[in-house]
């Protein structure tokens, strides 16, 4: 590794974005593991990364490495300054006065710069250099009118290279044995059902029609732009895939979990229905891994969820069985992004003990927005800015 005294400034025309080779992707993971792979020993850790690129929707394509290196080096002789990962997501966007349209966007993650190398710029060089190159990205598959990433580093640094913070807001339940919870308030577990793996593509492509439909009407109200990535049956897949990995490393002697989701009682058009992923930072000994089952999408089909009993009592029956799997595998809670004020109201009603948290540092749902005007939070809608759509 280079003298700090003869590394180039991070503005020298010489530093380029690339794409690394497999080594380079290698040597990143292990510096980067420390970052992210704390659940997990370095082996794991490289094969969980290696595994993640090549399953849906990541392969083909749906995963691209990123690296800010020196352009006169080749490859596997260059030093890898900065590096990050973008993850390819299909959306909705609407215009006011437009129709709904569906395109693509890149949501960047794991932002990294070796420790030798921090503090110069190179990440900010990096950023720079891949926001615009994001608009058009793989343009062939669809069009682009923003980016996101999940910042874990508060609010400034990213807002500086244009992607300003959006809603980061969650509520918190805690883990509880579905026998403790049974009978609150009339209440009956039996009253929803649990969801498997068979079960979501159905409700994949119902959830499609719903947030087409939410997007439009958004647009119509707020007359702003209104934007969604859409909470698919391959998105679901990716975090179930990476779920079932983490527990299959983590519970060796456990198979890993088949309930993903519950869903409440009621006709087809009132039902409430969340998908679920159990989510493992951390040594599962230490509680302040924050080790968390996360709803990935909470779905009100009714789309006013209309402040009745009945509706509460739904929402309780699916919370209550997302709260049972959390304490089944030992995880904190139950984490629930960016409630709609109806959902709010009803989980007041269920009478479930919940906090609800601002987070300032990390998981900043944050986006770039390639269209006109200022393209924050007060000017565009990002509708179902949920846990599904984090990379
Ligand atoms: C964050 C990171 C990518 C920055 O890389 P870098 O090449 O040093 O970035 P730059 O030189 O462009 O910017 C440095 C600035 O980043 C910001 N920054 C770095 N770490 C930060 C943190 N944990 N919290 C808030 N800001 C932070 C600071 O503003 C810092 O300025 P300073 O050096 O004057 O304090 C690097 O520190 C890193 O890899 N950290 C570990 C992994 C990580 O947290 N990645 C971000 C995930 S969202």
């Amino acid at each position: 590794m280079a003298n700090s005294t003869d590394l180039p400034s991070a503005s020298s025309p010489t530093l380029v974005l690339a794409h690394p080779t497999a080594a380079e992707r290698r040597a990143t993971w292990t510096l980067n593991s420390k970052s992210w792979g704390a659940a997990l020993s370095l082996e794991d850790y490289i094969e969980r990364e290696t595994h993640l690129a090549e399953i849906p929707p990541t392969i083909d394509g749906g995963v691209t490495h990123w690296i800010l290196t020196e352009s006169s080096l080749p490859p596997d002789a260059r030093p890898i300054y900065s590096a990050s990962e973008s993850l390819r997501r299909r959306t909705f966007v609407c215009f006011p006065g437009g129709e709904v349209t569906e395109g693509i966007t890149h949501g960047i993650g794991s932002v990294f710069s070796p420790p030798a190398y921090r503090g110069r710029g190179y990440a900010a060089r990096m950023l720079t250099l891949l926001g615009p190159v994001l608009n058009t990205w793989q343009k062939e598959v669809g069009e682009s009118h923003f980016s996101i990433l999940y910042s874990d580093i508060g609010k400034k640094y990213y807002t500086g290279f244009g992607w300003p913070p959006f809603a980061s807001k969650h509520i918190s339940l805690p883990a509880a044995s579905l026998s403790s919870t049974n009978g609150v308030n009339g209440h009956k577990p039996e009253e929803a059902k649990l969801l498997y793996a068979d079960d979501l593509k159905e409700l994949c492509d119902l959830d499609e029609g719903y947030l087409r439909t939410e997007v439009a009407a958004r647009t119509k109200t707020t007359r702003k732009p209104s934007v969604a990535i859409i909470p698919d049956h391959l998105t679901m897949t990716w975090h179930h895939l990476r779920e079932q990995f983490m527990c299959t490393k983590l519970f060796p002697t456990r198979a890993p979990p088949t309930i993903h989701g519950a869903i409440s009682s009621g006709a087809l058009g009132s039902r409430i229905w969340i998908i679920f992923s159990r989510v493992f930072y951390g040594p599962l000994s230490d509680p302040k891994s924050g080790n968390n089952l996360y709803i990935l999408r909470l779905v009100a089909e009714d789309a006013a969820a209309a402040d009745t009993e009945e509706n509460a009592r739904r929402l309780k029956s699916v919370l209550e069985i997302a709260q049972g799997e959390a304490k089944e595998w030992g995880v904190g809670g139950v984490s629930v992004w960016n409630v709609s004020d109806a959902v709010k109201t009803l989980l007041q009603r269920t009478g479930l003990q919940y906090t609800t948290v601002d987070r300032e540092s990390e998981s900043i749902a944050s986006l770039m927005w390639y269209g006109e005007g200022r393209g924050d939070v007060e000017s565009v809608e990002w509708v179902g800015n949920e846990k599904y759509a984090w990379c």
